[in-house]
């Protein structure tokens, strides 16, 4: 099993300890090979803003040669740990500008057969709005977020007891993360379900949409009326019947919004 570890933060402190952690645990597990990607030596330049990679597609984007080496290390991998510090209440800034280059695949997810590990460490606050920020996004991705794990070190001295108690999450998410990986993909959650919904009507109008985003929903046959979700997993009819009638509501809210810009 080949997992790869987008790195946050800029130094081998706490984050990357406890990613070396899970290895530990991942690898009395079973066979399982880590990379590390080391994003203060990636480089990365600042996304320019110019969204050509969500309006044309991101062969386009200027900095494509940068995202596409990130994005296929993904792809190669089973699993993809995304670890970061919390910096002023928010991913460390590596960690956001590496999250930037990936803006069109929020439109055009892709990484259905991936799972996701979310690692968070701070002196004291930030980790819960961390941890659902990079769900949020590794989510729209098309990850399915196995588990996320948040510790708390203090900048001082961190004590026995809570230094063992850190190891027991790590040691919960390895085995969490490991189990999910040989396991396959679960149903998704209703926010999941309409997630897809709201995106189909998003996305499934020519004119209205990025040329990009539309020719891949079109591509991927998610704009066909039967499409109950990105991948073939299956759906809880009550969550699909929820989601044909928000997508009728949007529809409905979108013409209205259409006709109103024409007057
Ligand atoms: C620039 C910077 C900003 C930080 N912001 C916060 C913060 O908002 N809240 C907090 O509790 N800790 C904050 N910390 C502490 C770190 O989150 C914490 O020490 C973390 O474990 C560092 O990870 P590292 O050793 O992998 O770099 C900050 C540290 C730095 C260097």
């Amino acid at each position: 099993m080949k997992i790869l570890v987008i790195m946050g933060s800029p130094r081998k402190g706490n984050t990357y300890k406890a990613v070396k952690k899970i290895e530990k645990f991942m690898q009395s597990l079973g066979d399982v090979e880590f990379e590390y990607l080391m994003l203060k030596d990636a480089n990365l330049s600042q996304c320019r803003g110019c969204y050509m990679c969500i309006m044309e597609g991101e062969d386009h984007c200027p900095l494509k040669e940068e995202s596409s080496v990130l994005e296929q290390k993904m792809h190669a991998a089973d699993g993809v740990i995304f670890a970061t510090p919390v910096y002023v209440m928010n991913v460390s800034g590596s960690m956001k500008t590496f999250i930037d280059h990936f803006a069109y695949v929020c439109h055009r997810p892709r990484f259905f057969d991936k799972k996701a590990l979310l690692l968070s460490t701070t002196g004291s606050l930030g980790l819960k709005r961390v941890l659902d920020y990079l769900k949020f996004i590794v989510g729209t991705w098309g990850f399915e977020v196995s588990h996320s794990v948040g510790l708390v070190i203090p900048a001082r001295q961190i004590s026995k007891r809570n230094e063992q108690e850190n190891d027991r999450k790590l040691e919960k998410a390895a085995l969490i993360f490991y189990n999910s990986i040989m396991k396959k993909r679960h149903s998704p959650e209703l926010i999941d379900v309409l997630a897809f919904h709201f995106q189909k009507v998003s996305f499934g109008k020519p004119g209205y949409t990025a040329p990009a985003d539309y020719a891949y929903w079109k591509e991927k046959g998610w704009l066909n009326p039967k499409a109950k979700y990105y991948v073939d997993v299956p759906v809880n009819p009550v969550y699909n019947a929820i989601g044909l009638i928000s997508e009728q509501i949007m529809k409905r809210k979108m013409r209205k919004e259409m006709a109103e810009l024409r007057k």
